[in-house]
C-alpha cells in the first residue's frame, strides 16, 4: 500500500474495506438501494470508486456524481447530464470535451447523430433541457424528465443501470422551490425497474435526519451501511505496510500514538504515514504539518463564533461546564455537520486530530 492523501482512491488503492464492498454489491443483486454514510474523511467516495469499477466489470453502467455544494434543481440537473454525457461518450467512444452544459449537450447530440446511435429518450430529454436552459421551459415542466432520465437511459441502452449520488444530503437544496420534489424523486426512483441508487453522505446529523426520519420522503428507503474509521490494529497494520515502501519502521508506541491522534481517520493515516517516512519516524513532522492545519483551519471557519467557541471548549472541558446561551442547538448544528458525537453521556469530537489542534489553538 502506498500512502496517498486527499484525492479519491481507486479500487487497486484501497487498503481493506472489502466488507463494505460486498455489502454493498452483495445489496446491488437483490436490487436494495444502499446509503453509505459516514463522517469526513473516512473514504466513502473511494469505496464508491471500487463498486464502480467491479460493478463495470459486470458489464453494469454506472454513472457517478457528487452534489456536494449544489443549490438547485439546476445544478443537480447539470451535474446529472454531465456525468451521464461523459459515461455514454465514453460507451461509444465519442470524444468528449470539457464543455459549459449548453455547448456539451449539443455537441453530444450531434456526435450520437453522426454516427447513428439511437438514444431517442435521452435525446429527447436533453432537448427539453436545452429548452429550459434557453428560458422556452420551466424548471417544474422538467423536473420529472430529469428524475426519469437515467430510467429512460438504461431503457435505451438495454442495460441496467447503476446511479451513485455522493454527498446525498445537499439533495435537500431542491426542496426550495418545489417543496415536493424529494417525494416526487422517491416515488420515482422507486418505480424505476432498470435503474437502482447508491448514495453517500458525510455530514451525518443531516442525512440522519433525510433517511431516518418518518416524515422525510426517503424515510426507511436505503440500507445503511456505515463507513468507520479504522481501528487499532488495521491503522497500526496500514501505516506499518506502507512504511515498508519506504524500508522504514518506526516503533509500535509512535504508530499507537498516530491512531491515538487521528482516531484511525484514513486520510489523516496516510498523511501521518507520508510524514514519518520522510522524516524518520518523527511524530512532531506530523503534528506540525500544515497539511492538516490548513484543511482544518479552512473548515473551522465555515462555523458561527458559538459553534467554535464551543468546540474548542469541548476540546479540554466537559460539555457541562459550558456557559453559553442555546448551547443545544448549538450542539445539535455540530452533530448535523458530522463534527460531533454523542456517547452515552458525553458528546465528543469525532476527529482526534481536530480536537488536539482546537487545544493548542
Ligand atoms: N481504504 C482506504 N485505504 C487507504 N486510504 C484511504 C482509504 N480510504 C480513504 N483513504 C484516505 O482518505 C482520503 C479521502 O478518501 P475519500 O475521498 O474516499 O473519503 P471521503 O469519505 O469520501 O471524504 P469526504 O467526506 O471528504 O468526501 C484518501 O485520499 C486517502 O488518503
Ligand atoms: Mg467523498
Amino acid at each position: 500500500m502506498k500512502f496517498i492523501f486527499g484525492r479519491e482512491l481507486n479500487r487497486k488503492e484501497l487498503y481493506d474495506r472489502n466488507n463494505e464492498i460486498n455489502k454493498i454489491i452483495n445489496s446491488y443483486k437483490t436490487r436494495q438501494p444502499v446509503a453509505v454514510i459516514g463522517f469526513r474523511r473516512m473514504g466513502k467516495s473511494s469505496i464508491l470508486n471500487a463498486v464502480k469499477s467491479i460493478l463495470e466489470e459486470n458489464n453494469v453502467f454506472v454513472i457517478k456524481f457528487n452534489i456536494e455544494g449544489i443549490y438547485n434543481l439546476y445544478d443537480y440537473s447539470n451535474r446529472l447530464i454531465e456525468s451521464i454525457i461523459v459515461e455514454l461518450s465514453k460507451k461509444y467512444r465519442l470524444k468528449y470535451y470539457k464543455e459549459e452544459i449548453k455547448k456539451l449537450i449539443n455537441k453530444f447530440i450531434g456526435s450520437i447523430n453522426q454516427v447513428n446511435i439511437k438514444l431517442n429518450d435521452v435525446e429527447v430529454i436533453l432537448n427539453r433541457y436545452s429548452d429550459y436552459l434557453e428560458n422556452r421551459l420551466k424548471a417544474s415542466e422538467m423536473i420529472e424528465d430529469i428524475i426519469n432520465l437515467p430510467e429512460k437511459m438504461a431503457k435505451n441502452i438495454h442495460k441496467k443501470i447503476v446511479v451513485i449520488i455522493d454527498e446525498f444530503q445537499y439533495i435537500r437544496f431542491l426542496k426550495q422551490p418545489f417543496p415536493e420534489i424529494l417525494r416526487i424523486m422517491r416515488s420515482k426512483f422507486n418505480e424505476h425497474t432498470d435503474v437502482q441508487y447508491i448514495i453517500s453522505g458525510s455530514e451525518i446529523g443531516i442525512i440522519d435526519e433525510l433517511l431516518n426520519n418518518k416524515n422525510e420522503p426517503f424515510y426507511a428507503f436505503f440500507r445503511i451501511i456505515k463507513v468507520l474509521p479504522f481501528d487499532r490494529n488495521e491503522s497500526i497494520g496500514f501505516l506499518e505496510d506502507g512504511l515498508k515502501n519506504y524500508s522504514i519502521k518506526c516503533d509500535k508506541a509512535i504508530l499507537e500514538k498516530v491512531y491515538e491522534m487521528t482516531s484511525g481517520i484514513p486520510a489523516w493515516l496516510n498523511l501521518a504515514g507520508l510524514d514519518l517516512a520522510e522524516n524518520n519516524c518523527n511524530i512532531l513532522s506530523f503534528l506540525n504539518d500544515d497539511t492538516y492545519k490548513n484543511i482544518i483551519k479552512y473548515e473551522l471557519n465555515t462555523l458561527t463564533k458559538n459553534e467554535l467557541l464551543l468546540l474548542k471548549e469541548l476540546s479540554y472541558k466537559k460539555i457541562k461546564e459550558i456557559k453559553i446561551s442555546n448551547k443545544y442547538r448549538i450542539i445539535k448544528s455540530l452533530i448535523n455537520k458530522g463534527m460531533l458525537i454523542k456517547t452515552q453521556n458525553e458528546y465528543v469530537i469525532v476527529d482526534g486530530l481536530l480536537n488536539y489542534y482546537l487545544k493548542n489553538l
